[in-house]
């Protein structure tokens, strides 16, 4: 288990909860940070973790969202950077350094860009400890299924070229849909206890919590279901009693 996983897993069983909050602010630019300290002050118990999008990244920088890394930091809150990182080694390896002065425990990228000159220094990084790093194996938008999904030689779909690169690599985490739970059994099956299962995809986009975790994943994200909600501290609250860390 690499650090990153671990932590994560403690987090959840600290806090009997699977639920991974998409940090996902919009609307109004200057109230957008504010907003997602009360949010996160007000979900803080109920998280295992939090995953931080372009809705604040892209505005505000790193610089900028430093006071919530620094409340994640406080309040060990597991983090995870979700740019979907896909390009030639020494930008990602800039992107990862930056990511890890300023904070954040890990990162999303994309196994499309391969292992040599490509995502093997991430891999390193998160072997070290350094970096935790989540792979895009199948995506949850409607239309992940016409690239997710092409046939390669024997027939192999690209998830499955991905899952098994996930494998290889020794990687933190997988990302799945939680909508297409035959995808997530079948990455299950393949992948074990190596790597984390991460799905999003719940709620607002249709994904069901308990049928993501019975059909095998570790982790759920949900974003605007909370977020966007009246809510949030409710909402977030439902979540974690739907995926508990201890009745799976
Ligand atoms: P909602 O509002 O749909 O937000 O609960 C979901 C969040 O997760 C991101 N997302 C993904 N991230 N792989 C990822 O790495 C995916 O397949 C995927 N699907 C959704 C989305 O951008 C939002 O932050």
């Amino acid at each position: 288990m690499l650090r990153f996983a671990g932590v994560l897993l403690e987090r959840a069983r600290k806090k009997n909860s699977r639920l991974i909050l998409a940090l996902d602010i919009r609307g109004m630019i200057n109230s957008r940070i504010i907003r997602a300290q009360r949010i996160l002050d007000s979900v803080n118990e109920d998280i295992a973790g939090v995953k931080i999008n372009f809705h604040l990244i892209l505005p505000f920088g790193l610089e900028g969202i430093k006071p919530i890394l620094r409340y994640c930091k406080e309040k060990e809150i597991p983090t995870i950077a979700d740019i979907k990182l896909n390009d030639i080694a020494s930008t990602n390896e800039e992107v990862a350094s930056l990511m890890i002065n300023y904070g954040f425990d890990s990162i999303i990228a994309n196994p499309i860009v391969g292992f040599i000159d490509g995502l093997q220094g991430l891999v390193k990084l998160s072997h070290d400890g350094k970096l935790g790093l989540l792979l895009l194996v199948y995506m949850s938008h409607m239309g992940a299924d016409e690239s997710y999904s092409l046939k390669f030689s024997r027939g192999r779909k690209l998830y499955t070229i991905f899952a098994d690169r996930a494998k290889k690599w020794k990687v933190d985490g997988v990302i799945v849909s939680s909508r297409a739970t035959k995808i997530v059994r079948e990455v299950k099956k393949s992948i074990g206890n190596r790597c984390l299962i991460v799905t999003p995809g719940i709620g607002a986009q249709g994904g069901n919590a308990v049928r993501a975790i019975t059909s095998g994943s570790d982790f759920i994200i949900v974003g605007r279901s909370i977020i966007d909600s009246n809510n949030p501290a409710r909402m977030s609250e439902f979540y974690k009693t739907l995926a508990p860390f201890y009745q799976k």
